[in-house]
């Protein structure tokens, strides 16, 4: 609707541009902005407010010359003139009933992508193998996916890559352990967290065992058989550590989605030689380093991105412009998302940065750094154990799980109700699980939060229990009639105050979601189904479905909760959220 809108405002432009009211040559980004309070319409622009000076006009009587060059328009019912100058323009409810009714007979929720669909790279997860995933990666995960799945839904193709760290300096380390450990059993290595801390111990202790590790890096990336059996094991173990994190989230990440650093090892020679080719590149005390311009250090000395070692070592930036070079050439992609912690901001800048001078990713395509604040504890510092160690993912997760466990069988106890064992392990799954995704995705990407059980398991706010919540009393409504969201007749049409204020929100969706996969940020998906959510609570208890007054009415309410019902299971989805028919 905003786009209609935006077009037809461009169309009244024109129309006055070429009889002379507004001065050729004018291209202003025309904004248009849901409104807060339906006494406003449903949607405002400040165009009029925008050109009313290079017009050399007053912002009203500009608008109302608008007013009047707008092509007539059946979703719109009237244009009103607000405060200043403010175009207020109020749909009609006729055509947002009908658009409801597109919505509801398609299974794609009517929701398509405003421009061409394309190919897009996700950047997402990629921890680094030597250590167990600990909750540091849970961000990445879970915001790259969710936005992931945004983009599939609308039509773009998605290729995810765990751009995992299988190939530092710490393989040496692990790898001399190995050696001198020959009998490892599986369940020792199983122990990341254990294996890494006491071969850290032994580097740290003996000398001659840290040059040795130095040595099996080196051998290993010469591509020494030994070395590549040793390192292939672990990493095998590691991975299927990782699988089963992504399996326990839910997030769609499989081992073919694997394109770990080592995957361009190859490449980095070449990444360094076309760097020298093009001049980009200047020796620094040995180091082969491409200067920018524009980054400095405090001392306003320009920042090197470094891509050789004295010693010949390649590092982390070098193979990031592989990577790029990859995703450009041969994945051909027109976009690439990296979902990675903020504090990389300035690794990303500049990489990018060097990539488009060096010509190793298309013009056209984007680049861009989907970075995310820190997870924190109550106390605000980053999340830790009580002793100071890092928190395991997994460890989170079970603890949310029989948080959830304990909450549910309470709450339904309190009720009266006894659910089985099997029921309440699939309902504490999904609240467990929902919970700890939903209060990091609700969060605004780039801030860094707190993380809190009591408050992401509470039943009020925009929380995960309160949204899951919400979806089963609209199933259980279609229980108790024996019907299914699919099969109500009548149509929908819209009278009550709260039948059209639900309305207005559920037609805003396609909108919505193309934002989301704009700018990656699930938290405007999940304050959507938090709104909607309570306009369908206003609308159920002000609106009575099962004794309306007579049928056509019930079936319209129907129809609005059954595309309530679907648009809050397709929003949670695609949050990577559990629905639940009951709880
Ligand atoms: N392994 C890195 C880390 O744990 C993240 C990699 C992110 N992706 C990338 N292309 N650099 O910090």
């Amino acid at each position: 609707m905003k786009d209609s809108i935006r077009h037809l405002i461009q169309q009244a432009l024109d129309r006055l541009t070429a009889e002379g009211t507004l001065p050729a040559g004018l291209t202003p980004a025309i904004q248009v902005e849901n409104t807060k309070d339906k006494s406003h319409g449903d949607f405002a622009s400040n165009i009029a407010l925008m050109l009313a000076k290079p017009a050399a006009m007053k912002p009203r009587d500009l608008a109302e010359k608008l007013i009047a060059a707008l092509p007539a328009d059946a979703g719109i019912a009237k244009v009103e003139i607000a405060g200043p100058g403010f175009l207020n323009f109020f749909q009609s409810t006729d055509a947002l009933a009908q658009r409801l009714e597109d919505a509801l007979a398609d299974e794609r929720l009517g929701v398509r992508k405003a421009g061409a669909a394309q190919r897009v790279v996700i950047d997402l997860s990629s921890p680094n193998l030597a250590k167990e995933m600990h909750v540091g990666h849970l961000r990445s995960t879970i915001i790259g996916d969710a936005i992931a799945r945004v983009l599939e839904f609308l039509g773009d193709e998605v290729i995810r890559q765990n751009h995992v760290g299988d190939w530092g300096t710490q393989f040496g380390m692990l790898l001399a352990f190995m050696e001198e450990n020959p009998s490892a059993a599986e369940s020792e290595l199983a122990d990341l967290e254990g294996f890494y801390r006491a071969a850290k111990k032994r580097f740290d202790d003996s000398a001659e065992f840290a040059d040795r590790a130095r040595e099996l890096v080196v051998q290993l990336q010469a591509g020494d058989e030994q070395c590549l059996k040793l390192w292939h094991r672990f990493n095998d173990i590691s991975l299927s550590h990782c699988q089963k994190v992504y399996d326990r989230l839910g997030v769609k990440l499989g081992m073919a989605d694997v394109k770990g650093e080592s995957a361009y090892n190859a490449d980095l020679p070449d990444i360094v030689q076309s760097l020298r080719d093009k001049g980009l590149l200047t020796e620094d005390n040995g180091a082969q380093c491409v200067f920018l311009d524009e980054y400095k250090n405090a001392e306003g000395n320009p920042l090197p991105v470094i891509v050789q070692k004295a010693g010949g070592g390649y590092l982390y930036a070098t193979t990031d412009l592989a990577a790029m070079r990859y995703r450009s050439q041969v994945l051909k992609a027109d976009r690439a998302l990296y979902f990675v912690d903020q504090r990389q901001a300035l690794h990303f800048q500049m990489a990018f940065e060097v990539a488009r001078r060096a010509g190793f990713v298309h013009d056209g395509m984007q680049l861009e750094h989907m970075g995310f604040g820190t997870m924190n504890g109550a106390d605000g510092r980053p999340f830790k154990t009580r002793d100071g160690g890092t928190v395991k993912l997994i460890d989170l997760l079970d603890e949310a799980e029989q948080r959830a466990y304990e909450l549910v069988k309470t709450r339904n106890q309190e009720r009266g109700i006894e659910l089985d064992e099997d029921e309440l392990r699939t309902i504490a799954r999904a609240v467990g699980i929902g919970a700890v995704k939903y209060a990091d995705l609700s969060k605004h990407r780039t801030s860094d939060y707190s993380f809190n059980f009591e408050l992401m398991l509470s039943f009020e706010g925009n929380t995960a229990p309160y949204l899951l919540y919400a979806y089963t009393r609209v199933a259980s409504l279609f229980r108790k009639l024996g019907r299914s969201l699919d099969d109500i007749g009548g149509q929908i049409r819209l009278a009550a105050e709260q039948e059209q204020a639900l309305a207005a929100k559920l037609a805003q969706f396609n909108e919505l979601l193309g934002s989301v996969a704009d700018k990656g940020t699930p938290h405007m998906l999940c304050s959507y189904l938090y709104d909607l959510a309570g306009l369908f609570s206003s609308f159920y208890e002000n609106c009575p479905i099962l004794n309306a007054e007579d049928e056509a009415t019930q079936q319209s309410r129907l129809r609005l909760a059954a595309l309530t019902g679907r648009t809050l299971k397709q929003g949670l989805e695609l949050l990577g959220l559990e629905t639940l028919e009951r709880m």
